[in-house]
Formats: structure tokens, sequence, C-alpha cells
């Protein structure tokens, strides 16, 4: 079923477990995805980000394909614009049929980012959909930003920032990064900032961006701490690409459908890996009986009364 972050990390933060948020850039990345999560029993969030879409897949040709694949299965299903930053790129995902929005205004003052945030939120709840915030910057792992205390999320501000924007997930800065780190090198999470928040917010679900790389222990103690959506991307990446070269390196004549397969189930162990580390096993089971726009087929528009 389709459906957008809010229906799924308010479920998750009652009780207590994240769901797996991770970018699926073609049919068999979004088909691995979407079927380990179904084995699992999992609710699961596609992050499309500007660039990819830019770069890769338009949304024009992905979304309706994710939106297929989330038709024929119960476990609940969320397609995120990842790190939204402008009102064309944000109109372009809305257009499209994404049922959630992230809008990145952590480079902006706190005044700012809460204004802009706040503006975004009631577009989105408008249209039925779910909106994320970012407070505080998680930044890039190749710049070193996961050391830099100073874009770290100030628990203190996150109370004001929840209650004025209407945000219904919030994503902090607490010592990861995205992208690569360097070789060997495990990042230290402040498991504090995750606890704080969530204190401050009175239970908000709360987003971990720049997963990989963290490491298995730091994923669950931050799970324990009450991050409730985990962003993995690199990671996902990176172990499609091992998979077409492994497989490739032992059979370099493999046919092209049977490449293609190695590498799907491969995604698929990534997935429940990371489901697992999650503790979201399972809990699509709590999405029995949805009153949900999407799924009900109904236009997304403004204005829509019963
Ligand atoms: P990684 O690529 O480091 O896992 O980060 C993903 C992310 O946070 C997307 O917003």
């Amino acid at each position: 079923m389709y459906t957008n972050i809010k229906t799924i990390l308010t479920d998750a933060a009652e009780k207590n477990y994240a769901v797996i948020a991770t970018s699926a850039v073609n049919m068999e990345s979004a088909r691995a995805i979407i079927t380990a999560a179904s084995e699992k029993c999992a609710p699961v969030i596609i992050l499309l980000g500007q660039n990819m879409m830019h770069n890769h897949a338009k949304a024009e040709l992905i979304v309706p394909l994710i939106k297929t694949l989330a038709s024929y299965t119960k476990i609940p299903v969320a397609v995120c614009l990842d790190h939204g930053s402008s009102t064309e790129r944000i109109m372009y995902a809305i257009k499209n049929g994404f049922s959630s929005i992230m809008y990145d205004g952590s480079l902006y003052d706190f005044e700012t980012n809460m204004r802009k945030t706040k503006h975004y939120a009631e577009i989105c709840h408008a249209l039925n959909m779910g909106i994320e915030g970012e407070l505080g910057h998680v930044g890039q792992a190749s710049s070193g930003d996961n050391l830099k205390e100073d874009l770290y999320t100030r628990p203190e501000d996150a109370r004001e920032f929840v209650k004025f924007t209407g945000t219904d997930c919030l994503a902090v800065a607490c010592g990861t990064a995205h992208g690569e780190y360097p070789a060997g090198f495990v990042p230290q999470i402040n498991f504090d900032i995750i606890k704080s928040c969530k204190d401050a917010t009175n239970g908000m679900p709360i987003a971990l961006h720049g997963g990989s790389g963290s490491g298995d222990e730091n994923i669950l103690k931050a799970v324990k701490a009450g991050i409730n959506k985990i962003n993995v991307v690199t990671d996902v990446f990176n172990a499609s690409r091992d998979a077409l070269k492994a497989e490739l390196d032992k059979n370099p004549k493999i046919g092209y459908m049977d490449l293609m397969a190695r590498q799907e189930e491969a995604i698929q162990n990534f997935i429940k890996h990371w489901i697992d580390l999650s503790g979201s096993e399972g809990r699509a089971e709590n999405f029995t009986n949805p009153e949900n726009i999407f799924m009900l087929g109904k236009t997304q528009a403004v204005g829509i009364s019963e």
C-alpha cells in the first residue's frame, strides 16, 4: 500500500522502532527493496534525491514504478523527496505523486529554517502528504562534517522548531554524515542529542541521516535512543555494485538477466539486515485498516473535502 511518512513514522515513534529509508534508482533496486520489506513484513520508505532524479531516473519514470510495486503489497511504502531545497523541486515532487517531502532548510539560520519548513509543511498537509524538517546540519563525510559539533542539533531548539513548523518528523545532526567515511573510521554518535530531542518534542519521530558506515552497534543504540527513520543510501549502492563485480569476476560471461537477478538478491539481503537492526520486522501488521487517500486512488488536490 502506498502511504506517507507521517502514517509510517507515527506508528514507529509510538512503538519505539525505526523504519529503513533508502534509495531506488531503477526497477531492480525498487523491486528488491519492496520485496525484502514485504518478506520481513516491515514498512519502508523510498528516498528520491534531487541529484539522482536529475542525473539518472526522473520522477516521471521511477515514481509510477514504485507505486505499482506498492499496490501489490500490504506493507506501507512511502516515496519521500530527499533534501528538497526549493519550491520548484518540491512542486516537481508533488506533481509527480510523491507522498512525502523532506525539506532541508538546515543551512539557513534558525528563524528562516523554521519559517520555510512551516510553509512547506502547510502545503504538504493540505495534500495529505508527510513532511520532515532538519534542525542542525548533517553534512558530508568527505568534509569531516560529522566531527563538527557546531553543526549538531541543539535539543533546546527542537521543541520550538517542531511546534512552530508542524513537521511530522525531525532530522537531527548528531555525529553522522552523508557518504563514505575514511577507511576504518566509525562515527561517534551523540546519543544524548537523540534522547534530548525526543524528550523535548514529546516523542516526535526522529530521523538519522548518513546511516551508511555507522556500524551495526551504533544503529542499534540509535534506535534505542529514539531514532524512527534510518536513512541509508551509500551502503546499499555499494552493496549493489559489489555484487555485480563479484558475479562478473566469478563468471564474466554470465547472462545479463541472471546478473540482474544476483544484484537484486544482494540488495534484498542488505535491506533485510538493516530491517533487523531497525526493529521494524513484523510491524506492517499494524497497518491493516488504513484510511489512506493514496490507496483509495483519490487525486492529490488541494481542497479535497469529504
Ligand atoms: P548515506 O548515503 O550516508 O547512507 O546517507 C543517506 C542519507 O542520509 C540520505 O538523506
